[in-house]
């Protein structure tokens, strides 16, 4: 059975699941709740990464390249490549049982957001996810998510990366109980964990990714800005390697969370569910008349009808145009199509910049969510 399809219909299943575990996401009026916790601090990097920082350099200095693939479950691989040499720097080889562990850790972490906007860490580590992968450039091979270098000023100050200190900072703590990972690893592995808990299609994910350094950092102006229409939406995406249709399936994660005036200066959720993975943003695409807002903010619309939700123009373009148009139809007629279509797009966004020789298995693992492992208790 397609693993994807099967986790889309036990998808449905696990969202009454989903509100009987945790009541203050179904009972929440969240939609008409705008404010926000001050961020924590942000946490600079540990220092007990010495040890693989200077085994990642000693292996890439040497030049080792050599990995072999194995996608059994036990993830037995020789231990021969930068990354693997750095973890066996710290004696330590992870199984996917490890990488498990730090799934279930996230997904705890994800739920344990008491009052934070709307009862979930969910949609800003995603956020973090697909920042930290989408300063791919197909051409100069630089950016994506191998190196994290997010972790570092200036990256971490771009004026698109507002607001993720929040994220990172919840990753650090997860980097303290599993300091063997690496911060794209977990990264990646979080925005993962963020949407199969939000009762989203599973999405299978590799580790492989290792630490870069400050110097790998990529410049300001590679993320979409949202002010902007097609045009610009198509420079930066193709930018990545993605189409039309992948332009509109990656959208579609507009489903979930909220823009905050702190952050990006626009405000409000694009959905009445912000914490759960629908074709709701789709469907509100077409289905609500959209106005512009009046106020002093930046320019963005608002449902005529309740005024309550929000496009941004980089959205709203995807009806201006005709090619994108054509895809939020498909999708907003057929959830399970833009499940599988987003599954996809998000394994590919995930793994750009991702050296092959770095993989640590050939075939990605499908790791099951935390209501699916309840259920097979
Ligand atoms: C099409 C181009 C895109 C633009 C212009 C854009 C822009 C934005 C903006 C302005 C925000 C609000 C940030 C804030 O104020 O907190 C936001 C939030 C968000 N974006 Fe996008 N985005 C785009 C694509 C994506 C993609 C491809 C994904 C994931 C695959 C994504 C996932 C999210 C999520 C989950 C949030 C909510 C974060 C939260 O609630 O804290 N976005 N985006």
């Amino acid at each position: 059975m397609n693993p994807i399809l099967f986790s889309f219909r036990s998808s449905a299943r696990r969202a009454s699941l989903i509100s009987a575990r945790i009541p203050k996401q179904s009972f929440r009026p969240s939609f008409r709740k705008y404010s926000t916790e001050a961020p924590p601090p942000e946490s600079p990097p540990k220092s007990s990464n010495t040890a693989l920082y200077a085994a990642i350099g000693l292996a890439l200095v040497g030049g080792i390249g050599y990995y072999a693939y194995n996608s059994s479950d036990t993830a037995a691989t020789t231990v021969k490549s930068g990354a693997q040499a750095a973890k066996s720097a710290l004696k330590f080889t992870p199984t996917k049982a490890d990488y498990q562990k730090v799934y279930n850790r996230i997904a705890h972490k994800i739920d344990d957001a008491g009052d934070y906007d709307d009862g979930s860490f969910g949609p800003v580590i995603l956020r973090l996810a697909w920042h930290s992968s989408g300063t791919y450039d197909k051409e100069t091979k630089t950016g994506g998510s191998n190196y994290a270098t997010m972790r570092f000023e200036p990256e971490s100050l771009h004026g698109a990366n507002n607001g993720l200190n929040i994220a990172r900072g919840i990753m650090e703590e997860i980097k303290k109980e599993f300091d063997w990972i690496s911060y794209g690893d977990l990264w990646t592995l979080a925005g993962v964990a963020a949407i199969q808990e939000m009762g989203g299609p599973k999405v299978p994910w590799r580790p492989g990714r290792i630490d870069g350094f400050a110097k790998d950092a990529t410049p300001d102006g590679r993320l979409p800005d949202a002010a902007l229409g097609q045009d610009h939406l198509r420079a930066i995406f193709y930018r990545m390697g993605f189409n039309d249709q992948e332009i509109v399936a990656l959208t579609g994660a507009h489903a979930l969370g909220r823009c905050h005036p702190d952050r990006s200066g626009f405000e409000g959720p694009w959905t009445f569910s912000p914490t759960t993975v629908t074709n709701d943003y789709f469907k509100l695409l077409l289905s609500e008349k959209w106005v512009w807002k009046k106020w002093k903010g930046p320019n963005q619309y608002v449902d005529k009808k309740t005024g309550t939700l929000m496009m941004l123009p980089a959205d709203y373009s995807l009806v201006q145009d005709k090619s994108f148009k054509k895809y939020v139809q498909a999708y907003a007629a057929d959830e399970a199509l833009f499940f599988k279509d987003f599954s996809a797009v998000i394994v590919k966004l995930f793994e750009l910049g991702v050296p092959d020789s770095q993989w640590v298995t050939s075939e990605p693992w499908i790791l099951p969510s935390t209501n699916e492992q309840e259920e097979s208790k």
